[in-house]
């Protein structure tokens, strides 16, 4: 019997990215890596892409981890660098940051003594309003980073989509027309898809589309799974039955006793709880999938540990092992149930977990 851990479908991993890369059309693919690949684990998803152009990730320190263990491709620093004195460390290590501010333009300018000059992406703010320069800025930042002595040639112009997963949505038209009046008065490659951005054709063109959700399989809309969009998800979610017990009517379940059966009933206990990552949150009811069922969760979530309640006449016993999330419970709905979205889920996913790239 094991503990929690996580199946990592590699094969799903590649169905996935040549999915994607049917809809990118030709465009290029930076296979979005942050948080550890969504909780799938940064090397060995970033040594199996080997179909990708480059790999994104948020810290220097994910894109390091990437060096050191041989990773070879295009590392894009999604917000850049965070002080003047990681320049020449990017510049040694072949490191793209985005630059979305003036005082990262700054610093790049002033920088000396670099091995190699950079190569860049300028994220431009259409409406996110989160990173990225103002839009009437974006042509003299582009200007002024293709005349910086620290900068490759063609930096990448990209910007992002606030609710491409709500394709209709009149936001994401408003941030295409700002995007495309600078596309415009420039000779720039462009990037501005994300999963959602993909999956729905939000974007009018891309010559890098930047997917990271989808590619473990997982749908970014409400309303679908990534089955439904041709996905497979990578990632299935285990634990050991490493319990099961009778409790009569009227007999609370875990910390508080925040649960009570209302008849006699019985009860198994996986061994998997909110230090492994599974959200504390998840109400009762939410389903974990044994021997081919759905149980409810019933009971606060334990550190290492959670109950299900698989009734009187269940065959569910010591050694079963219950799924999480995976192909036959969409990491999608549980997020439902806990009131999240499944990027969080699967990002949350403890270090403790195993994650075993051979059982699938
Ligand atoms: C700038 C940027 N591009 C692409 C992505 C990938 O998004 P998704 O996982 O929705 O495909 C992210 C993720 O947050 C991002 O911040």
């Amino acid at each position: 019997m094991r503990p929690a851990w996580a199946a990592i479908d590699l094969a799903a991993l590649q169905h996935n990215l040549e999915a994607l890369q049917q809809l990118a059309k030709g465009a290029r693919i930076l296979a979005i890596l942050k948080a550890n690949a969504y909780g799938h684990g940064l090397t060995r998803i970033a040594q199996q892409l080997d179909g990708v152009d480059a790999i994104g990730v948020a810290r220097l320190d994910e894109a390091l981890a990437l060096r050191n263990a041989g990773v070879v491709k295009p590392i894009v620093l999604l917000e850049g660098f965070f002080a003047a004195e990681q320049l020449p460390i990017l510049a040694a290590s072949g490191l793209q940051p985005v630059i979305h501010s003036e005082y990262q333009l700054l610093q790049l300018e002033q920088a000396k003594g670099l091995v190699n000059p950079l190569k860049v992406w300028l994220k431009v703010d259409t409406g996110m309003h989160r990173l990225g320069v103002e839009p009437e800025q974006a042509v003299g930042f582009y200007r002024r980073l293709q005349a910086c002595p620290n900068v490759q040639s063609e930096p990448v112009l990209m910007s992002h989509f606030a609710s491409a997963d709500c394709p209709q949505t009149v936001q994401n038209e408003e941030q295409r027309q700002a995007f495309a009046a600078i596309q415009a008065q420039l000779q720039a490659p462009v990037s501005f898809s994300n999963s959602a951005a993909l999956l729905a054709a939000v974007a009018e063109h891309d010559d890098w589309v930047r997917p990271g959700l989808a590619l473990y399989g997982v749908s970014p809309f409400a309303e679908q799974t990534g089955a439904m969009l041709n996905l497979k998800p990578v990632m299935k979610l285990q634990a050991s039955v490493i319990s099961v017990r009778s409790i009569g009517a009227g007999a609370g379940v875990g910390y508080g006793a925040a649960w009570h059966a209302s008849k006699s009933t019985r009860i198994a206990v996986l061994a998997i709880g909110y230090g492994d990552g599974y959200p504390r949150t998840a109400p009762d009811g939410t389903p974990v999938f044994i021997n081919g069922r759905r149980y409810p969760i019933v009971g606060h979530v334990s550190m290492d540990m959670l109950a299900v309640e698989v009734g009187p006449d269940s065959d569910v016993e010591v050694g079963d092992t219950g799924q999480l999330w995976g192909p036959d419970l969409p990491v999608e709905e549980v997020a439902r149930y806990v009131g999240t979205i499944a990027y969080e889920l699967l990002c949350n996913v403890a270090h403790r977990v195993v994650l075993d790239y051979d059982s699938v």
